[in-house]
């Protein structure tokens, strides 16, 4: 199978300190694969480094192409849609003028995405800081999903929500996940196991294992060993 992402030895720094050491990995061009690893490993940082949103080094190429070299607005031109950690919803702006925003082409898909967020549909013209977190996580997935990008990069999305509103995250997960692949950082393994095909560790700023994600789940030994959490239970902070 093809990868739509490939990244070799990358080098994150913040503020003049390496955050990620020597990260080398790919991503399948179809489906979701994880991004595990312990709190403060560097999952946000290759994200980020990969979007040249942090000083990086390192080869990261997109469709056999290199985008190490390219501003962060390039690569979001290219087809690399993000998904923050921490939402990044315009507080003040309307669920529609946060969507309106994020569209960056003719076509944009907004019937997918009324289809699979009915409820942002409702909340049209609600302030975005007003919605709940599950609601707000909604809209920043939203807008990822208007354009057509050729991969998400989607940091912990069910990160604080409730179990009933995980649910919902996790379905419209994996439902783009049928028109675009997906790199996601989660913590949650039932969410992990539902969703992931590959699974990719981090630790000490290198990647220390990859594969299945259900050979890592399945195996609570090495559940413990790489995410120093039992695979039965919800990993929490
Ligand atoms: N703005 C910053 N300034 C200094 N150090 C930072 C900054 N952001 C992150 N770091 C450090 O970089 C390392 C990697 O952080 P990063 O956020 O990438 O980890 P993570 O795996 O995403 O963690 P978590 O599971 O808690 O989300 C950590 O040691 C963190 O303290
Ligand atoms: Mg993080």
């Amino acid at each position: 199978m093809s990868n739509i992402l490939e990244v070799v030895g990358l080098r994150c720094s913040i503020a003049g300190q390496q955050v990620v050491e020597d990260v080398t990995f790919e991503v399948p061009a179809t489906g979701i694969t994880a991004v595990l690893g312990r709190n403060g490993v560097g999952k946000t940082s290759t994200l980020r480094g990969i979007l040249g949103l942090i000083q990086r080094s390192g080869r990261v190429t997109l469709a056999g192409e290199r985008i190490d070299g390219l501003p962060t607005h390039r690569i979001v031109q290219r087809g690399v849609g993000y998904v923050p950690e921490d939402r990044e919803v315009f507080a003040k702006l309307s669920v529609a003028e946060n969507l309106a925003l994020a569209e960056r082409q003719k076509n944009p898909r907004r019937e997918f995405v009324a289809n699979l967020f009915p409820d942002l549909v409702q909340r049209r013209d609600q302030q975005a800081g007003t919605l709940s977190g599950g609601q707000q996580q909604m809209v920043s997935v939203a807008r990822a999903l208007l354009n057509d990008n050729q991969i998400l990069l989607v940091d912990e999305p069910t990160k604080g929500l409730a179990p009933k509103i995980v649910a919902e995250v996790t379905d419209a997960l994996l439902e783009a996940s049928k028109l675009v692949p997906i790199l996601l950082v989660e913590q949650n393994l039932e969410v992990v196991r539902r969703l992931a095909t590959g699974a990719i560790v981090i630790g000490g700023g290198r990647v220390i294992h990859t594969g299945p994600a259900l050979s890592i789940l399945d195996d609570p030994d090495l559940t413990r060993r790489l995410l120093g959490v039992h695979a039965e239970s919800e990993a929490t902070t």
